[in-house]
């Protein structure tokens, strides 16, 4: 066969080998076939020896242009099949490494959350219903049905939030008193959990967005024992340790007496230190008997049934629970803060 036949077969099958290679390794092995010591188109090169000057000049050139070509074209497979693979890595789970270790941040529940199921649980097995109630509430339902007419110096007390159609932002969950005493009558133990606002400027103990657990029992000869034994009770389970309580004289026109509910410190179990400033007591939740306007207004006879109502600062208890020191922490959504809380 002549040189020439020899050339034109050997690009045709080096073309066909280079085309049926797919990895780098192939490749570098049709590098070594034609491009090597012993490789064909050094061969070829080698083979020009026996040629005349004339020929050698013919088919040099022709054999240089092939060399060339040759390792020009296997540069180039080289370079496609890396990028090949680059793709193929990037579009597949190798990409990720499977044997790094998980992430172990879980969820959480919010510290108040936290609270307030307990609280749930604790009322329930007590035989209270928890009741929902709703953020925008009437006039009526915060203030007159509470025994708080208008123009009263006690709405003061809370800054409120009006609507433009005359309804508000409710200020406390006592706001749910009356429809609740309308839905289910005498006699009543019912607890509702709420989100409450005031317009107040905020600080560190301070929001304008905060939780309270109302509760309420209502039954024939309810009396200020009854109020203090389950007091005692929630808030010994609440603290987990047995709490003392005392009752201080306190105003809210919705209740008759009105207390100020102190528990003893559970931190220093009433000896005095800074986070009862020293008194060994904390207060935590005004209270009282429910004032018979209050039981009238929600369709209850104050002749035949008397009872007791409480206002828990859920957000507080949260914070004393958990030891939280700035009661924005609370409302941030700062996955920092708030995650710390997690799996009672
Ligand atoms: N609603 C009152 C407030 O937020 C708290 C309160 C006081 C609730 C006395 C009660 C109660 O049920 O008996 O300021």
């Amino acid at each position: 066969m002549g040189i020439r036949e020899n050339i034109s077969e050997l690009r045709l099958q080096f073309e066909t080998e280079l085309a049926a290679a797919h990895d780098s390794d192939s490749v570098e092995k049709i590098r070594i076939a034609y491009l090597g010591k012993k490789g064909s188109v050094t061969e070829l090169l080698k083979g020009m020896k026996d040629l005349t000057n004339e020929e050698k000049k013919e088919f040099g050139q022709t054999i240089n242009v092939l060399k060339r070509e040759v390792d020009e074209k296997i540069t180039a497979r080289i370079e496609a099949i890396r990028k090949e693979e680059e793709d193929k890595l990037v579009n597949s789970a190798e990409r990720y490494d499977v044997t790094l270790p998980a992430d172990t941040a879980f969820g959480s529940y919010h510290p108040i959350t936290l609270v307030q199921r307990e609280l749930e649980e604790i009322f329930a097995s007590m035989g209270f219903i928890v009741e929902d109630f709703k953020e925008i509430v009437s006039d009526y339902e915060c203030f007159e049905a509470l025994n708080i007419p208008k123009h009263h110096p006690a709405r003061d007390m809370q800054d409120t939030y009006y609507l433009d159609n005359g309804q508000l932002l409710k200020t406390h969950t006592s706001a749910a008193q009356n429809y609740l005493m309308r839905k289910y009558g005498a006699p009543l133990r019912a607890i509702f959990p709420g989100r409450c606002f005031r317009n107040e400027s905020t600080d560190a103990s301070h929001e304008n967005t905060f939780f309270q657990m109302e509760g309420i029992m209502i039954d024939k000869d309810i009396s200020i024992s009854n109020l203090i034994y389950f007091m005692k009770t929630m808030l010994s389970e609440v603290f987990k340790q047995d709490v003392k309580v005392r009752l201080r004289p306190g105003f809210f026109p919705f209740v008759e007496p009105g207390f100020e509910l102190d528990i003893s410190c559970h931190i220093c179990g009433g000896k005095g230190c800074s986070t009862c400033h020293g008194s060994g007591w904390i207060e935590l939740c005004p209270c009282g008997m429910i004032h018979p306007n209050v039981l009238t207004a929600g369709g209850i006879d104050p002749e035949e049934y008397t009872g007791f109502a409480f206002g828990l600062g859920l957000t507080r208890l949260a914070m004393m629970r958990y030891g939280v020191k700035d009661i924005r922490d609370l409302n941030s959504g700062s996955l920092k803060a708030l995650s710390q809380f997690n799996h009672e």
